[in-house]
């Protein structure tokens, strides 16, 4: 189903909306390899995904017709794939400006893309590209985010919805044209070669910015102060007074023993 209401130049212009499918990037990748492939800024959502992928090989789970789950198509032929950690930032930033209109500024990126509310989890990004050369030729944005659901087993309570917050249920699809709208205007922002400024409203919203807290590190405990992201998008910590870096595979936040400090 199509419809043109998205106050926007591309994204969301052409929506495809599923009542259920196995992943929305995993669908609209294969459509990439159709004879007419979809147009960049292509949405597609779906009420229900059966087999929804997260990160780090993961899977996403989300309640029927509660979440936003959908798939956005760019075309970043602009970014060498050396520069691939700035699309992440780009997209974070957008639904993180979105996110904060609605339930205000302790809304933060947790490095590389989570979506958190205090310490629980409102949303993730799955973002998976194809190259051409040294550049980017595709990139398909996957973003689950916890919208009207209420209940979340499994997640050792740390996964939260909007409606959790606010007390009150918001409108999926008003809350998708949002998105596509704040997203978009990020992603042009990056185009136009805004990356310095980009950079820095990304390390400005990170989740645990200048805190000591608690991470695993090769099956080991280690405390660090989060200093911010480098160009590479790996996660600067400062330990023991010394500057270490890690790569996301290298590195997981441990949030039980967390206590803040100043
Ligand atoms: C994560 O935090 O692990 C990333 C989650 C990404 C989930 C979204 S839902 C829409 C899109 N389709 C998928 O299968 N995954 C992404």
């Amino acid at each position: 189903m199509q419809n043109n209401i998205f106050l926007t130049l591309f994204v969301g212009q052409s929506l495809v909306k599923l009542s259920s499918v196995n992943s929305t990037n995993t669908y609209l990748k294969n459509q990439l390899s159709n004879s007419t492939p979809p147009a960049e800024g292509t949405v597609i959502m779906a009420d229900h995904q059966f087999a929804g992928r997260g990160q780090q090989g993961n899977s996403w789970d989300s309640e029927a017709g509660k979440n936003l789950t959908f798939s956005i198509l760019f075309f970043p032929d602009f970014l060498k794939i050396s520069q691939q950690f700035l699309l992440n930032i780009a997209v974070s930033l957008g639904i993180n400006d979105c996110l904060g209109r609605i339930i205000g500024k302790q809304c933060k990126i947790k490095w590389p893309n989570d979506i958190y509310y205090q310490e629980q989890k409102l949303g993730g990004i799955l973002i998976e590209n194809g190259l051409s050369g040294a550049n980017l030729k595709w990139s398909i944005v996957g973003i689950g985010l916890n919208v009207n659901q209420q209940n979340f087993n499994g997640n050792n309570g740390r996964a939260s919805s909007i409606s959790k917050i606010l007390h009150q249920n918001y409108e999926l699809p008003e809350l998708l044209r949002q998105l596509c709208k704040d997203i978009e205007r990020r992603y042009l922002q990056l185009k136009a070669g805004n990356q310095e400024l980009l950079k820095a409203e990304y390390q400005e919203r990170l989740f645990g910015l200048n805190q000591k807290r608690y991470f695993k590190v090769a099956n080991q405990q280690v405390e660090g102060e989060i200093l911010g992201v480098d160009n590479d998008g790996c996660l600067l910590l400062s330990q023991n007074g010394k500057l270490a870096k890690y790569a996301l595979k290298e590195i997981a936040f441990i949030f039980d023993k967390h206590k803040p400090k100043a």
